[in-house]
Formats: C-alpha cells, structure tokens, sequence
C-alpha cells in the first residue's frame, strides 16, 4: 500500500439539474482518484450534494415542493449521472443527512469553545445565487461581482465569526506552501485577497430557517458555506469515527471551480484553523466551459446536458474529450464538432485503430495469439524506451494535476505503436516466413497496447475493459513496466472501439477524393436556382403551444417577411433582434402550426444544439449569398 489519497468534488447544489460544469470537476476527479488507486493509494473519492440554504428554499417555493421534497428529486439526477459516467466515488454526502449534521455542530462548537464566534448585527449586500454577502465597493455597477445578478441589500442578526484573527497564519501557509492553491495564478489572486486584510465572517442567519439550526440559539441557522464547506470532514467521520477520520484528514486535494475559490481558500482554512484541524494540502481550481463561445445559461437554452452527449457519443468520448480539449485550470469551450473531431482522429483513428490493426496482424500471421517476447532490436528498444518514459511522463503530469498533459503523452506511445506497425511490416516478414521475428514484433504491438490501456483506464474505464474483452491482460499498477504480457495470449475480434461521426467536412474531403464519380453531384447553375439571401431580424416571438418555432419578422431589403424556424430550443427570441441571418428567399410558402413561413434560415446542427449562419461582417438587407 502506498498511503492514503483522500480527494473531494465540491457538494452541488440541487435547486437545479446537473450540467457538463458539474460533470467536469467529477470527471476530472473520477480520473484521479482511478489513477491513485492503481498506483496502489488507499483512495477515499468523495462527492455529494449541497442541500441547505436560501437559494434551495426559494427553488422550491418556485416548484411548489419542500425543500427536501426537491432535494430527494435532484439529488435522484446526479446519482443517475454519476453512474452513466462511471464515477467511482467512494461516498456520496447529502448535507441534509443526519451525520453530517451532527459533524456540522459539532465543528461549530468547537469554533465557538475557541472563542472565534460571536453575536452582532449583519448589513451588507447578499447574493442568493452565490449564497454569499458582499462589502459595496466589491460590487462591479451594483451587481454581484461573481455572477452578474442583482444583489438585495440585507440586515439581520448575526454570529460572525473571527476570521481576521487568521489573517497572519493563513498568509504564512499560503506563502510556505507552494502547493497548497493551484494553479499558481490563482494562488496570486488568494494571495492578494488576504494581504488587503479579512474581515470577521457573518456565518448565520435569521431571515430564514432552511438550514442547520446554530447549537444553542436555534432561531439562527448556520450559513451554508461554513455547513456546505464542512462535508469534507464530516463524510469522513469528523464527529464518530475518529480512526478514520485520522487516517483520511487532511484532504489530499480540494477539486473546485474558479468561482468558488475564495470560500475554499481563505473561509474553510481559516474555520479549521480555529478548529485546531490540519489544513488540506491542495486546493485546485479550474476553469469554466461556455458553450459555443457562450456562457452557459437557461435564457441562453445552452445548457448542456453531459447525461445526453453521453448517450450519444458514448461516456468515455466525453470524459476524454473534457480532460484532452483545454488544460485543467483554464477556461474552455465546449462545442460537439470539437468533441466529434476528436472522437474521429484521436479516438477511431489513433487508437480504435491501432486495435483493430494488430488484432488483424494477429489473424493473419499469428493464429489469433499476440506473439512470443523475442531478441531485441534497436527498432524495439526505440519503443520501449518510448513506453517507458511515457509511463514517466504519465505518473508526473498526474501528480502534477496537468490531465492534457497525461493524455497528449498516451498519444505519444499510441503513434509510436502505429509508427513502429508500420515499420517492422510484419507482411514482409511474413512473405519470408521469418516466424522468430513476427512473433517478437507482435509480442511487443501488444505489450504497448496493455501499457496504453492501463494508462488509458482511469480516463476512459469502459473503453479498456471492451480491450480487455478482446486481448486478456490484469490492470495493475505495479505492472506498468514494459515485459508483463503473457507470451502466446488468445485474443478475439470485435467490433471497433469507436464509431465516427459522419461530419460534412469530411463527407465532402471524401467526394473530393474520387474525381471521377460525378453521382449525385449538382452543376454551378443547379445550385444558382437557390435564392439565399442576408435578411435582418427585426422581431421575433415564441410560438405558442411550441418549444422549438420561433416566429420571426426579417428585413429582407425589399420588404418585410415571416420565417417560422425550428431554433427555440436553443435561441432565446430577445437574443435574435438584430442578428443577421441567412434565408433560402425562394422557398414555396409553407404552414407551420397555422403560421405562414415565407423562407427558410439556414443553421447546422440537432434541434436541441444548433447554430444559426451569421455573416461574419454585416451586410445589407436582400444582398446575395452565392
Ligand atoms: N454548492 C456549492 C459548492 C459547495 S462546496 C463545499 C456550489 N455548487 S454549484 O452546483 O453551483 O457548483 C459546483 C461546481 O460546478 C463549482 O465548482 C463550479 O465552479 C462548477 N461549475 C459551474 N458551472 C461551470 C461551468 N460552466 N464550467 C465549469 N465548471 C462550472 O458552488
């Protein structure tokens, strides 16, 4: 056993549905926890949920539920969500459960005990989104400096606790511990945050009561960051299992969001701090996903639903393509062309067919067996040095919580496999019957294709076990060194890895290819009969009984036009007016829903994620598209 790894997700929120920002940070954690676990780590991976609070008693006032009538709901999405996406955690905490509760007063006493809470009387600007207060000159035009939304100004009765006391000892740990806030432009955020000084911490409420009554004075409930933020301890066993707790304490690594850095970083240290509790050892913070370009929101309707991209493309296309697409830490766009280019190149063509390659070698020349271990030759002791410094390479961008970086050096060994297929060219050696050498070279294509799928299995688990189905071999951590497959290992067809996805783009490099074949192409003049024109949105409305047509009234240069589109799942009408498009203006007139449409716009793309066609500079009412 290699010691302990103890690793958390932040706990969401139920007052809404999971989202692709949700699956990433327990994607991203899934792998980790897999990875330490491999390496032999007693892995402890915890998630959860975060169920008290303002924001989740007004969600369900809005629903018409109780708030744990909502939460039992939500909580229901996220538990089926994890187990679509192969999530391995260990626990998952409700901060409704009765545990944790008791660990939460328990963390509050002995804060209180410490002397660092105190009664007084709170005024300051709350935003309920964020759960969270803030001081007047941190609010950017008056509204909440983290999301944007309007701010009620509040004033009640309030335990604060002494946060300022720990201003000295936080700064020293922070300074003293390189490690402790990543990535390092975050750490200087923090950094300067806590030099401008802190300010005692309102930490309970009167104004309402869906919470954890305050020990002692139960007109007051805790707030919900000091509740949310002490499920890392109380899942643990903080108030009744004191071995395990010990064993497991501190976290290893915090997982969060960039926008909920501040709470992690600077009140959750600090509230241990005066608890007398170690201080976990890493906080990591990553960046947001827009969505094609654009920030994710309901009145966008460009909330993506990692539930359905898995369905569609498969669970481990989208735990790759979220850990390969943008450095853990940075903000990235997710878009489904990007996914379906990776799915296509990295996945179906670098490794499914690598696979389907040597299994064929295998067919052909080797009686379905993977070869015997054979003398070594420098071509062979090129991949095998390349194998083993990506086994390095892999291990130190996992310690240092650089994903990209794990998986652009699998795809290192991956090409060079494919490379080294091509090279050794076992058809020739067949030609020559050189028996001894086909052998040895098959041996080592699959000895890399087990080390790339040992590799590969904390990303993509499910994927490596349908390699497991074809080629037997043990995942284990301590076999990561090239030499450990069997000799003369059975192996079996199957069907590929990955399916592609048929995109236009390729369809057409595709017609390019075969010049002759002129089938089911269209002349220059055939394709002149369209009439496609830049029209200008001047109105647009839901219509009624429909969530996908929106109504639209378009300038087309010589007048005015009706267009009922199918694009309300995605565009909200207010965010249209104004927008240029581009419209088919000689379509016959056609009824929709008893609406006249009088033209067509074009977008690409499925009803529930398309993209309307924008020209890319303005241009006239009625000007020609050609
Ligand atoms: N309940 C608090 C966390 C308490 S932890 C003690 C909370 N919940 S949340 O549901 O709003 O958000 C959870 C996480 O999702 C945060 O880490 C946040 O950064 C992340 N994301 C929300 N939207 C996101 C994106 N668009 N992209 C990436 N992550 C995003 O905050």
């Amino acid at each position: 056993m290699n010691g302990k790894f103890y690793i958390t997700t932040p706990i969401y929120y139920v007052n809404d549905v999971p989202h692709i920002g949700h699956a990433y940070t327990t994607i991203a954690a899934d792998v980790l926890a897999r990875y330490k676990r491999l390496k032999g780590y007693d892995v402890f991976f915890l998630t959860g949920t975060d169920e008290h609070g303002k924001k989740i008693e007004r969600a369900a006032e809005a629903t018409g539920e109780t708030p744990i009538q909502l939460a039992d709901r939500v909580v229901e999405r996220y538990k089926a969500l994890w187990k679509k996406l192969n999530i391995s955690n260990n626990k998952f905490i409700r901060t409704t459960e009765e545990g944790h509760i008791k660990g939460v007063e328990l963390l509050w006493r002995q804060i209180y005990e410490k002397g660092d809470l105190y009664p007084g009387i709170y005024e300051d600007w709350y935003c309920i989104p964020c759960e969270s207060y803030w001081p007047e000159k941190e609010l950017i035009e008056g509204k909440c400096p983290q999301c944007g939304r309007d701010v009620e100004k509040l004033k009640e009765e309030s335990y604060f606790f002494r946060m300022s006391r720990y201003e000295k000892a936080l700064l020293k740990h922070i300074e003293e511990n390189p490690d402790f806030i990543l990535p390092e432009f975050r750490r200087n955020e923090v950094l300067s945050f806590v030099r401008e000084g802190l300010r005692d911490l309102s930490v309970s409420r009167v104004t309402f009561s869906w919470g954890i009554p305050v020990p002692n004075d139960p007109k007051h409930v805790i707030y919900v960051w000091f509740d949310a933020l002490a499920n890392y301890i109380t899942a643990i066993g903080y108030n009744n299992k004191k071995e395990e707790f010990n064993h497991f304490w501190p976290a290893d690594v915090h997982f969060i969001g960039k926008d909920i850095l501040r709470f992690h970083a600077v009140y959750w240290p600090t509230f241990l701090l005066s608890a007398g509790l170690p201080l976990p050892k890493r906080i990591f913070a990553h960046g947001w996903w827009t969505v094609d370009g654009k920030k994710m929101s309901k009145s966008l309707g460009n909330i993506v639903d990692p539930g359905k991209v898995a369905d569609e493309y498969g669970t481990d296309v989208l735990r790759y393509f979220l850990l390969r697409e943008v450095p853990f830490g940075l903000d990235g766009d997710f878009s489904i062309n990007a996914l379906r280019q990776r799915l296509n190149s990295d996945l179906a063509d670098d490794l499914g067919n690598f696979l389907q390659r040597i299994i064929g070698i295998s067919e052909r020349f080797l009686s379905m067996k993977t070869g015997i271990s054979g003398p070594v030759l420098d071509i062979d002791r090129w991949l095998i040095e390349t194998a083993e410094r990506v086994i390095k390479d892999v291990d130190s961008a996992m310690e240092t919580i650089t994903f990209q970086k794990a998986l652009l050096s699998i795809w290192e060994l991956i090409s060079a496999a494919n490379k080294y297929v091509a090279d050794t060219s076992p058809w020739l050696l067949a030609k020559k019957s050189d028996k001894e050498r086909l052998n040895a070279v098959g041996y080592n294509y699959f000895e890399c294709l087990r080390i790339i799928s040992i590799l590969l299995s904390p990303f993509m688990p499910e994927t490596v076990e349908k390699i497991r189905s074809l080629v037997p071999f043990e995942i284990k951590g301590d076999e990561l060194r090239w030499g450990c497959m069997r000799s003369e290992t059975s192996v079996r067809k199957g069907e590929p890895l990955f399916k592609k996805t048929e995109e236009r783009v390729l369809k057409i490099e595709k017609d390019k290819g075969s010049k002759e074949s002129t089938e089911g192409l269209i002349s220059i003049d055939e394709f002149r009969k369209i009439d496609l024109r830049i029209a200008t949105v001047l109105e647009a409305e839901r219509v009624k009984n429909s969530e996908k047509l929106i109504k639209l009234i378009v300038d087309t240069g010589d007048g005015k036009r009706q267009i009922v589109a199918g694009i309300g799942k995605v565009y909200e009408p207010s965010t249209l007016v104004g927008k240029q498009i581009v419209i088919v203006a000689n379509l016959k007139p056609a009824k929709l829903m008893g609406l006249q449409s009088e033209g067509m716009l074009l977008a690409a793309g499925e009803s529930d994620s398309l993209s309307i066609l924008i020209p890319e500079k303005q241009q006239k009412p009625g000007t020609r598209v050609k």
